[in-house]
Parts: C-alpha cells; sequence; structure tokens
C-alpha cells in the first residue's frame, strides 16, 4: 500500500471512531475493528485490492439503519460524502460503496448475483465476527440492549424469516442463533472465511448443548 494510502486510512479510523462514540457495544469501534483485521487477513491470502477492503471494513457500519428508523442509504451516503472529502478517487468510492450497500444478512434475498472480491471478504469478515465466542457475546449484548429475554422453551425459532418479519422479531436471544448465527458458516464466500466460520460454528455449537444442559440442571 501506497504512504498516501495509509495516510487515508488512518483519517478514516478517526472519522470512523467519530461516528460510532456512543454506539451500542456489539456495533461500536471494536466491531469495526475486529472486522477490518479479519478482513484484512483474508485480503492477503485471497490476494485482493486490501485498500478497496479496508475502507469497506471501516466504513461498512457508520450508520446502521436499525439505528436509523431503517433508513438504509444514510451509511452509503455518510461515506461517499467523506471519500469525496478525503480526494479518493471514483472508482475506489464506487467499491467502498458497493461494499456498504450489499454486506448485510437482512438483505442477502436481494444481493446482486456479481458481488466483488472485496465485498466478498468484508461480507465474510463482518460475518465472521457475529460467530464464535464474540459472536455470541454480540448477541446477548444486543438482546439486553433490547430488553430482550435470555431464552424461552416455549418460543420456536423461525430459520426462514423474511426480512420484515428479521428486523421485527422480538423474540428471546437464543432464537436469534437459529435465525441467524448458525446459518452464516454456509454461505461464506470465500475458502479463507469458510475455514474460520466452521471453528467458529464448532464452538457456538458446543456453547449451545452446555446451556440446554445448564438450563434443566443437568450440569
Ligand atoms: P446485518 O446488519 O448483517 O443485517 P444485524 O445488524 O441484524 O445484521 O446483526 C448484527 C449483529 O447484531 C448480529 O450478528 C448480532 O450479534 C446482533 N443482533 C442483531 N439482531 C439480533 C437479535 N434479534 N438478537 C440478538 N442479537 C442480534
Ligand atoms: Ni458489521
Amino acid at each position: 500500500m501506497e504512504e498516501n494510502e495509509r495516510q487515508l486510512i488512518g483519517r478514516t479510523v478517526e472519522f470512523v471512531k467519530k461516528q460510532l462514540s456512543g454506539a451500542e457495544g456489539g456495533h461500536d469501534w471494536w466491531h469495526i475493528y475486529r472486522v477490518w483485521k479479519i478482513a484484512g487477513r483474508i485480503a492477503r491470502e485471497e490476494n485482493a485490492d486490501l485498500f478497496v477492503v479496508d475502507l469497506g471494513a471501516l466504513l461498512h457500519d457508520i450508520a446502521d439503519a436499525k439505528f436509523h428508523d431503517g433508513d438504509e442509504e444514510i451509511g452509503p451516503r455518510k461515506a461517499e460524502i467523506f471519500l469525496h472529502s478525503m480526494q479518493v478517487e471514483d472508482s475506489v468510492i464506487e467499491q467502498v460503496l458497493h461494499i456498504i450497500r450489499h454486506i448485510s444478512f437482512k438483505n442477502r434475498n436481494e444481493q446482486p448475483a456479481n458481488i466483488s472480491k472485496e465485498l466478498q471478504i468484508v461480507q465474510d469478515a463482518d460475518r465472521l465476527d457475529a460467530m464464535g465466542a464474540i459472536g455470541i457475546a454480540r448477541a446477548f449484548n444486543y438482546g439486553g440492549y433490547k430488553g430482550r429475554l435470555l431464552y424461552n422453551p416455549s418460543v420456536k425459532p423461525n430459520p426462514n424469516q423474511t426480512k420484515e418479519e428479521y428486523k421485527a422479531a422480538k423474540a428471546p436471544t437464543i432464537n436469534h442463533f437459529y435465525e441467524k448465527l448458525l446459518l452464516l458458516k454456509d454461505m461464506m464466500n470465500t475458502s479463507t472465511g469458510k475455514r474460520m466460520a466452521a471453528g467458529r460454528h464448532c464452538f457456538m455449537e458446543q456453547y449451545l448443548t452446555q446451556f440446554y444442559d445448564e438450563w434443566e440442571g443437568e450440569k
């Protein structure tokens, strides 16, 4: 990466930290930090454009629609204004906006057929951060933030939710494992992502087994 690109990444880090000050713990700067690290690792293994991947990872959640009355254009718009102000080339801006627009799990049924390698990588990184030990912590943190129950055996999960049902869900946090977290392993794009997802998936399954055993006082 060239020196001016490295400087721009530094400025972007500062911008994103400021945008996310006060964010909920699962969608804060440290979520971005982890996604940025995972994405960089995958990008190197997959020979992708690291500059685009870094910018996409850093800017992918600066204005999540679910914290902005469902407005899905506010994130891409803010990112575009920022990148223009930094004199980033139009072709790079286009590639970064492609990532921000299409990364989300809830829009998985509307994803275009031809997604860029850089989007595939940042999407894998974002999904990996929803899995494993960190994914479990984030899910319960989000559930607490939303006032959800941990678990209720009489509320059954629905893994085939529509986008509207997914967004409106008020179910206990354990259901989110079946409605999203355990589905991610089979949605990975890259071979590095698949390999990392396998380990994190296995950890979540062990966690759930222990959880149910403890729920019934069996362990
Ligand atoms: P996306 O933005 O990719 O569509 P979300 O923003 O809905 O996905 O989810 C991001 C993370 O927020 C999830 O991985 C999870 O950690 C947490 N989360 C979202 N919805 C729920 C929920 N209903 N219960 C628990 N955690 C949730
Ligand atoms: Ni994210």
